[in-house]
């Protein structure tokens, strides 16, 4: 049968039949030419590693180095030409390397396979977005710590249930989130610490008869040391679904931020004002000021959430070793990568340039009897009362606050004494919002006072951390 002859199905989309669906499914270069930069220090850190085990010659190892160095130019300055039918980023370089240098290029694949070369490449790639994530979260930190400063006795309603619940701080809420994006960091340390491990040297799956230097590569391409299996090495994909995972719970973080941005920013709630910077207008209600980056921050989660469910998806049932479907990690993990940064970018962005309108945090945290629970504290505390008694008390106070039309605070103190004769002018100390926060002094709790004492912490773990101070 004539293999070009189109297909009554799908021949339309093909060219030339069977072949060129193959192409199409088995080519990667489109995306994994992404990975030129950590391709070439592989081969380098390889060529040079064969030339001084005596595997290749001096004078191959040195037409090896400079034909991968000028292919970096190349690609780096947009002159390299990408082919289809050399189907991945490998066989581009190694093919354009043998018109660079000649046959001296058919000797870089000695004791390596596409297996181990593919590995360490993408080790080496997830590493750095790794050490990137470490940075931008640091940056993110210092932004919501900077905030943090500036509104350290600023009062908001704390919410439960998206029901005001008690007066907290701005700067208690905000330090939540570093409280979160620290727990990402140590996440993200964790990981780079298992990934430190170099894949290169086992060949396709077995190792190899050369006496290669599995430990020199390793310490040229920076990692810790190199792996212990070579069956594993080539199979494991661990690193990326890891990395996977804690950028789905740091975007998880970063989309509940994403959210509160888009409901403070409403004018029914009014907390905060985005800059131009990160609203947009709309086109037809000249009025309307929307907060499109919390949004697509908001909405971030989606991609990454499907990456990680895709890559656990595709190893799942993979009996070992390399089999083609890893070739599907990739993009996965490349979208998840910049979806992750843009989110953190734009949250960093939000948080340094929000204002927050001070005024009308702090009447909405008087609304909803916000205060109720300070009362019933203080019949425990004043008048020993047990606080189930005290809670019920106070619930008959709220009733006739509700009845009256007025806050707690604005109560007469005859109908206060009407629950309890015990109770004096004094208990109008504790339910002004002011006299709440204040009074929440436990470890961890919202008071100015721990506040500036958390914002301590942070400048500290910030510093230790190489993240200088931005002011503010
Ligand atoms: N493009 C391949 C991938 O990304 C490289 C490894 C190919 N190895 C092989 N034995 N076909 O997975």
């Amino acid at each position: 049968m004539n293999q070009k002859l189109s297909n009554e199905m799908w021949g339309g989309r093909f060219a030339s039949g069977p072949a060129a669906v193959m192409e199409e499914i088995n080519a990667s270069i489109d995306f994994d030419k992404r990975l030129y930069a950590e391709d070439i220090a592989g081969s380098k850190a390889h060529a040079a590693m064969l030339a001084e085990q005596g595997i290749i010659s001096a004078n191959d190892a040195e037409l090896l180095q400079g034909g991968l160095d000028a292919i970096r130019i190349e690609i780096a300055e947009g002159r390299f030409q990408f082919s289809r039918q050399r189907e991945d980023i490998h066989m581009n370089i190694e093919a354009r390397l043998a018109e660079l240098v000649g046959p001296a290029a058919g000797r870089l694949h000695t004791a390596r396979s596409r297996n181990d070369q593919v590995a360490v490449d993408f080790r080496l790639h997830v590493k750095a977005a790794l050490q990137t994530l470490d940075r931008a979260l640091l940056d993110f930190i210092s932004a919501l710590v900077d905030k943090a400063e500036a509104h350290f006795d600023t009062i908001m309603p704390g919410f439960t249930h998206l029901q005001v619940a008690q007066p907290v701080t701005f700067g208690h809420h905000l330090l939540a989130y570093a409280e979160m994006a620290g727990r990402d960091l140590s996440r993200c340390r964790d990981a780079l610490e298992r990934l430190d491990e170099c894949p290169l040297g086992a060949a396709a799956l077995a190792g190899t008869s050369f006496p290669i230097d599995r430990h020199r590569t390793a310490r040229d391409l920076g990692f810790r040391e190199p792996t212990r299996n070579s069956l594993d090495s080539v199979s494991d994909r661990d690193f990326a679904l890891e990395f996977l995972s804690l950028a789905a719970i740091s975007a998880t973080h970063l989309s509940r931020l994403a959210e509160e941005i888009v409901i403070w920013s409403t004018p029914q709630f009014g907390f905060v004002k985005l800059s131009d910077a990160f609203s947009t207008g709309s086109s037809i209600m000249p009025q309307k000021r929307n907060p499109d980056a919390a949004e697509l921050v908001r909405a971030k989660p989606g991609r990454i959430n499907g990456a990680l469910v895709s890559l656990l998806t595709v190893m799942k049932g993979l009996p070992l070793t390399y089999s083609k479907d890893m070739q599907e990690d990739k993009e996965q993990v490349f979208d998840a990568i910049d979806s992750l940064f843009l989110a953190l970018a734009a949250a960093t962005g939000m948080i340094r340039d929000m204002t927050p309108d001070v005024e009308a945090m702090r009447k909405a945290a008087g609304h909803g009897f916000s205060t109720a629970t300070d009362l019933a504290d203080w019949l425990v505390r004043e008048l020993g009362l047990p606080f189930r008694e005290a809670h019920h008390v106070t619930g008959r106070a709220v009733a006739l606050a509700e009845e009256h039309g007025v806050g707690l605070e604005d109560l007469p103190i005859d109908v206060l004494k009407s629950l309890n004769p015990r109770i004096t002018e004094a208990v109008y100390d504790v339910l002004g919002v002011d006299a709440s926060v204040k009074s929440r002094v436990s470890f961890g709790g919202t008071a100015p006072d721990n506040v500036r004492a958390q914002i301590g912490y942070w400048r500290e773990r910030l510093e230790r951390n190489g993240n200088r101070h931005v002011g503010g």
